[in-house]
């Protein structure tokens, strides 16, 4: 493993990631519940506030929560500076769960009161994260595409996140910023390209490498997707607030739509073919199904676009946040997490006892049951948007249920104290 450049010894203690880590499958396991209760009346339009409630426990209370945990490692480790506070990192996931809590309740119960408390908890969340997260990436004199990815991302999260709790206003009570199409357009394409396709995009730069042996990706593509990312995530909000008409805006995300799911899988793929240990573990293969997801997801976006079908908006949403980015996701905690336990807890004992290898903190049967459940999910649950069919979407709900508890149990074997 090439692990020469990092800062290792700046990371922040074990604690603070795999906190964020071991709460996402509580959001999981909630979306499961809510769709064994209400079926497919959560898969048919995206204005329904009950969807809106499943949307968010996938983009916060899942992919953000992970997110925001492996932001925490990552910064002081690639981009160089630690995060100041870092203990306060805790603080900011409370207030995440708590956010996201009452915003899932408040939507499904329809209760303005609760949506009025998550705007409170999710904006004290992103500050306590945001401020000193964005000190660092902005003293950080790394000029690797990775930070800048990082810093993409984090800009995108302070305006996805902005734009959400404008937009939450309407269910509380109050008035709606503006028009909801291009609103939700905005806020969709900061959120799923800028947040999530800048942060898997910048580290994949540095783990597929490091962890499979692969050539790097060169450097010119990694600018490439970069910049196209960039403009396709950022321009929309900007055009769309100068009066642009809602097909200019989407031609603008063209290129960052591009970018996260044809581009970059082809650029991963290709150095995943490159790799000298040929050997495959459940990580490398849940890494080839997300990126084989991403051209399907390019695909839906285009049909979505051209078709009245309300369905395709939310297959685009599903494949995107449980297919492409929860799977990838998911497969590298399966990684990354034995590698940090390792790590810190292991590898200063190396030469004065015996200590297990990484690969045995995670038993590979046990990962690859999750990712087998988390794919049999994303496939059925795709299944159940195209028919409407009810019992399928509350299989779904019990397929994202397993899917759940096997995340949680492969976490749990990893970082339970030996
Ligand atoms: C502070 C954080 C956030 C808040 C308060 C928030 C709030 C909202 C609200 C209120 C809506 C619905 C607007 C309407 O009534 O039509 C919405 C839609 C949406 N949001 Fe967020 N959001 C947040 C973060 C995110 C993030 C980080 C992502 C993606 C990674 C995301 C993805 C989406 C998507 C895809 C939709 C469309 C929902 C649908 O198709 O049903 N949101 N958001």
């Amino acid at each position: 493993m090439h692990t020469e450049k990092l800062r290792l010894d700046q990371a922040p203690p074990l604690a603070v990631p795999v906190s964020f880590f071991l709460a996402a499958p509580v959001s999981v396991a909630i979306a499961g519940v809510l769709l064994l209760l209400d079926g497919s009346a959560l898969l048919t339009s995206a204005w329904v506030p009950g969807t809106i409630a499943l949307v968010h426990l996938g983009t916060l209370g899942f992919l953000s929560c992970i997110m925001l945990g492996a932001l925490y490692q990552m910064i002081p480790v690639i981009a160089g500076t630690p995060v100041p506070r870092a203990r306060l990192a805790f603080g900011a996931l409370a207030l995440l769960l708590l956010g996201t809590g009452s915003l899932v309740a408040g939507l499904f119960l329809g209760w303005p009161l609760l949506v009025q408390l998550a705007r409170g908890a999710l904006l004290l969340a992103l500050l306590l994260f945001l401020l000193p997260v964005g000190f660092a990436l902005s003293r950080s004199h790394s000029a690797k595409e990775t930070t800048w990815g990082m810093r993409l991302a984090a800009l995108c999260l302070v305006l996805v996140g902005g734009a959400g709790l404008l937009m939450a206003a309407g269910h509380a009570g109050g008035a709606f910023p503006g028009p909801r199409g291009p609103w939700i357009q905005a806020h969709m394409g900061l959120g799923l390209l800028g947040w999530v396709g800048g942060l898997i995009t910048a580290v994949s730069w540095q783990v597929v490498p490091m962890f499979y042996l692969t050539r790097p990706v060169p450097t010119l593509a990694r600018r490439a997707v970069l910049g196209m990312l960039a403009f396709g995530a950022l321009g929309p909000p900007i055009a769309l607030s100068l009066g642009a008409s809602a097909t200019v805006a989407t031609l603008i995300a063209a290129p960052a739509a591009i970018a996260a799911w044809l581009l970059h899988p082809v650029l991963i793929w290709r150095a995943i073919s490159t790799r000298t240990r040929k050997r495959a573990d459940p990580s490398l293969r849940a890494w080839q199904a997300g990126l084989l997801v991403g051209p399907v997801v390019a695909l839906v976006a285009l049909l979505s676009q051209v078709s009245a079908s309300p369905r395709l908006g939310i297959l685009l949403v599903w494949l995107a946040v449980w297919g492409w980015a929860g799977v990838i996701i998911h497969g590298m905690l399966t990684r990354i997490v034995p590698f940090l336990v390792w790590y810190h807890r292991w590898s200063p004992l190396v030469g004065k006892q015996r200590v297990p290898s990484m690969r045995s903190l995670l038993p590979q049967g046990v990962a690859r049951t999750g990712l087998g459940l988390h794919l049999l999910s994303v496939i059925v649950g795709a299944a159940a948007v195209l028919t409407g069919w009810d019992p399928l979407a509350r299989l779904t709900g019990a397929t994202l249920v397993l899917t759940a508890v096997a995340l949680a149990t492969e976490l749990i074997l990893t970082v339970r104290p030996r």
